[in-house]
């Protein structure tokens, strides 16, 4: 045993040497160990470590598990847990298997170590348990197969896996540590600093015998201390191990020799309980009573799925299919719903509180959180599996979609237990006599009350303001006639004009600012009026105004919507340059094109039935305090199924020249794709604050979108730009894309220009954006191509020539009006 071998091979050999010294007792094949027999057992030379089966800690009485293990604790684990009827054996193919049986050859689990020359088997003193051939050369080992331990000598490299149930722990070539659900959500991940990180080539963490975990790499010139145990370097015959817990966290332990069964946690990488990932289950709430997570489900419309064990998780007592359009949200506060990558790039969005629950309540999301801390964000978890955490701590609110109603959870629960059952009783009683009084007068005194009232015009107003109560809710509210003529003042302040009515300024009873739309020429009968109303207002959304109720009398169709401070978009685009207050800087220029193109996307691509606006255009625009675009108008040109469009030969083009895409004249189907024409154009005007269909000496008597786009082929993107934006701070980059995406957007083919969702990725940023072709009908030099059908053709004419006389920029306004009003006039 005395020679030296060449020095690069010295190491390992003298720990085989060493490995080999202390397993004295090899374990021959065919041996078998029986779970129905506790004197069965494969120890170590010194006894620390034992291969037997032991009951499976924290289960059912009945359960065996085949461990490797130190003072009864398991630090490694062969295959599932089986019943006292099973055996491990070393077959004579070398084979170890987990059988059902004694007699069983379909085994549980083995080695699959089966004829590659395994000898023999044995245990050292470290808990390696390994298979060899008769050159004692280590062919298997349990070293190189961890289940959810790593002991002192025992290593983790980048294709060792820790897992323990649905969690993962690994070692990642970048050296990152990460905890993993399901293998996807990571919800913990710890890297190195900078300087070591980007030469790391093979990592690997170990647990040192005086409790440090450590990782060393080939480009470290020492190895880094990650994590001390708490009880480091104390003396006595201390095992210190890593475990990936059933919890999901990863922990170090220690546990003295002959203490039997004890052990005491030292060190954990996640400090917060509450915070592992599915934690408590699907819909479960994570919450500590004093200094332990417990777990319990969001409300009365949950139970738990085993009332013994809370941890796996809730189920709803009625499921959200079997409720369709009665979903409510609750609401949980100081509750969050953990969100990790890789969910959070895409359940993260930018919204408030109460946009936060209604765009879920509207989409397939099942529950969402706002965070409250200041960074507007807002969780919209549309995945099958949510976990939740509850601390008066946390600044966030949550809600849940359930089936109606929301019932929260009765808060006494646990605290009611110190309480003697008859103190209890006696309260109970107490609030059951004080509720049957109360019930009681109120019944006889709203008897009363409507008796005397019933015949009341007043009634009328009341219930109503009552009913304005709901509007927090956001059901939409019916108004009288009365009530809304009232409000309005008798409609004096008048906002303005769209295509469907007048709109007026007006102050609800509950002193709400609203902007009340009285429709023209809506033909249709109240119930398809009210149907209308039902989906205008269940479509939610932070970039669409918001509808809160509606009147219906008599010839009188009034929709009320909430007030926008800005006004609409053209108001300051096309304001003249003396107006210089109302003026806007690219930044917000950008935000409202991006905001604009949210709420769009959400009416094409998100909400429940497909919306076509049919008339957008900067008047449709509106803005908030903070110039966040809102689009307005939208569900009025009714809804449009993708595939019919029939409803156009039943009512007369509503859109507005200069923004209708060219299939509305040459009478082909129109689909969210004229939407999307009709935002390029706005786009457009976003960018050089003027008019798509100006024509002026400026534009070589051009209308202005087709000039703009020879400009753009030359270069000259500086000449589309709005001059009130040049010279101020201007994010070119972000103005070349916006000029890029206007013109994709404004392609006559519909099968040329992207879809909505398509255009915020654009604008984003996170797309790149080809060079787009000309827009067919710029290079012709009319407002459409080729496909124009019979009677539109009289009116395009009428158009061209009108753009053909030059004239200056104030001429230029008449001469368009007077053209795009026989051109609606043909068309209608
Ligand atoms: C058993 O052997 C290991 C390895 O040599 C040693 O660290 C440990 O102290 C020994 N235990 C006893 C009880 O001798
Ligand atoms: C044992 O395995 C080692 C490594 O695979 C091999 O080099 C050696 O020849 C084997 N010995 C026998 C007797 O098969
Ligand atoms: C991990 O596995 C890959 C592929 O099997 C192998 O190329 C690599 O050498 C292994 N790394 C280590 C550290 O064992
Ligand atoms: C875990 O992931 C798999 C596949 O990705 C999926 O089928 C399964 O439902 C997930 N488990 C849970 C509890 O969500
Ligand atoms: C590694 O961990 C750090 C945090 O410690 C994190 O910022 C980084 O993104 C991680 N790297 C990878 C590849 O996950
Ligand atoms: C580690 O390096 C990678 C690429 O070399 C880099 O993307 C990552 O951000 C770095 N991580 C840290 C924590 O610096
Ligand atoms: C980063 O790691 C190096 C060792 O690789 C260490 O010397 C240095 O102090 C660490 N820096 C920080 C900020 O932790
Ligand atoms: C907290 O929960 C733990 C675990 O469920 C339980 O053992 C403990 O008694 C609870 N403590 C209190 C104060 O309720």
């Amino acid at each position: 045993m005395k020679f030296l071998p060449p020095p690069p091979l010295r190491l390992p050999l003298l720990i085989l040497l060493l490995t080999a010294a202390a397993s004295a007792v090899d374990i021959p094949l065919g041996s078998t160990l029986y779970a129905s027999d506790s004197n069965s057992r494969w120890p170590s030379p010194n006894n620390t470590f034992t291969l037997a089966f032991i009951p499976e800690p924290n289960s059912a009485a009945g359960t065996l598990i085949a461990a490797l293990t130190y003072n009864n604790i398991p630090i490694w684990t062969a295959g599932p847990s089986t019943t006292s009827s099973a055996v491990l054996r070393l077959l004579t193919s070398g084979d170890l298997a987990l059988l059902p049986s004694p007699t069983s050859t379909t085994p549980l689990w083995s080695s699959s170590t089966a004829n590659i020359g395994v000898s023999a088997a044995s245990l050292d003193d470290y808990g390696n348990f390994v298979l060899k051939n008769s050159s004692d050369a280590v062919l298997w080992s349990t070293f190189d197969h961890p289940t959810d331990t790593i002991v002192p000598t025992q290593n983790l490299n980048v294709n060792r896996t820790l897992s323990s149930g649905l969690y993962s722990f690994k070692i990642h070539q970048t050296g990152n540590l990460t905890l993993r659900w399901n293998n996807s959500i990571v919800y913990y991940n710890s890297g190195l600093n900078s300087t070591a990180n980007s030469t790391v080539r093979n990592p690997i963490l170990d647990i040192q015998a005086v409790g440090i975990l450590r990782l060393s790499d080939p480009s470290f010139s020492s190895p880094l201390d990650l994590a001390y145990s708490s009880d480091y370097a104390e003396e006595g015959n201390i095992l210190r191990f890593l475990k990936l817990d059933s919890d999901g966290n990863l922990r170090i332990y220690s546990s003295t020799l002959g203490s039997s069964g004890v052990q005491n946690i030292r060190w954990a990488a996640v400090t917060d309980q509450c915070q592992v990932y599915g934690y408590c289950g699907n819909m479960g709430i994570c919450s500590y009573n004093d200094s332990y997570p417990v777990c319990s489900c969001p409300s009365e419309n949950f139970e738990l799925v085993d009332p013994r064990d809370s941890r796996r998780g809730c189920r709803r007592r009625v499921e959200l299919q079997d409720c369709p359009g009665r979903e409510a949200m609750l609401q949980l506060e100081h509750s969050r719903f953990l969100t990790y990558s890789p969910e959070l790039s895409s359940q993260v969005f930018f919204m408030g509180t109460q946009p936060c629950r209604l765009n879920c309540l509207s989409g397939p999301c099942i529950a969402s959180t706002s965070l409250s801390d200041g960074s507007g964000l807002c969780y919209l978890k549309s995945g099958n599996f949510v976990s939740g955490y509850h601390s008066p701590a946390i600044p966030s609110t949550s809600f849940v979609k359930v089936c109606a109603p929301a019932m929260p959870n009765r808060a006494v629960s646990s605290v009611n237990n110190g309480i003697t059952s008859r103190w209890r009783l006696t309260a109970w009683l107490v609030v059951v006599v004080v509720a049957v009084t109360l019930l009681g007068l109120i019944i006889v005194e709203g008897g009363l009350w409507w008796w005397c009232f019933r015949n009341s015009p007043k009634f009328g107003a009341l219930s109503s303001q009552y009913a304005l109560l709901e509007y927090a809710s956001g059901a939409p509210v019916q108004f009288s006639y009365k009530e809304l003529h009232k409000a309005t003042k008798g409609f004096k302040e008048k906002l303005g004009a769209g295509g469907f009515g007048a709109v007026y300024k007006g102050v609800l009873a509950n002193r709400t600012v609203a902007a009340v739309k009285q429709l023209e020429g809506i033909e249709q009968g109240e119930k398809q009026f009210r149907m209308e109303v039902a989906t205008i207002s269940s479509t939610h959304h932070l970039n669409l105004v918001r509808l809160i109720g509606f009147c219906s009398e008599g010839k009188h169709r009034l929709l009320v919507y909430e007030f926008m401070k800005n006004s609409s978009l053209d108001n300051f685009l096309f304001s003249s340059e003396e107006q210089s207050g109302k003026h806007l800087n690219w930044e917000y220029r950008y935000n409202i094109a991006l905001t604009t193109a949210r709420g769009i996307t959400y009416l094409h691509e998100e909400c429940r039935d497909c919306i076509v606006h049919c008339d957008i255009k900067p008047e449709n625009i509106l803005l908030d305090e903070n110039y966040n675009a809102k689009v307005s108008d939208f569900g009025l040109a009714k809804l449009v199924n993708p595939k019919d469009h029939r409803y156009r030969t039943l009512t007369s083009v509503r859109g507005t020249r200069g923004y209708l895409a060219p299939e509305w004249i040459a009478n082909l189907p129109i689909t969210s794709k004229s939407d999307v024409y009709s935002y390029g154009m706005v786009l457009l005007e976003i960018v050089s604050g003027r008019r798509n269909f100006e024509v002026s000496e400026k534009t070589n008597h051009k209308k202005f979108s087709l000039w703009a786009y020879e400009e753009f082929e030359k270069g000259n993107f500086e000449g589309i730009v709005d001059r009130r934006l040049i010279g101020n701070e201007m994010n070119m980059e972000q103005v070349i894309r916006a000029i890029k995406v206007s013109f994709w957007c404004i392609q006559e083919q519909p099968s040329q220009r992207p879809m909505m969702g398509k255009v915020v990725q654009m604008l984003e940023g996170v797309m790149v954006i080809d060079r787009p072709p000309a827009p067919k009908a710029v290079t012709e030099g009319s407002i459409c191509g080729t496909s124009i059908t019979g009677s539109s053709i009289s009116a395009l004419s009428t158009f061209a020539t009108s753009m053909a006389v030059p004239s200056s920029s104030s001429a230029s306004g008449k001469h368009v009006d007077r053209a795009s009003s026989s051109l609606l006039h043909e068309e209608t």
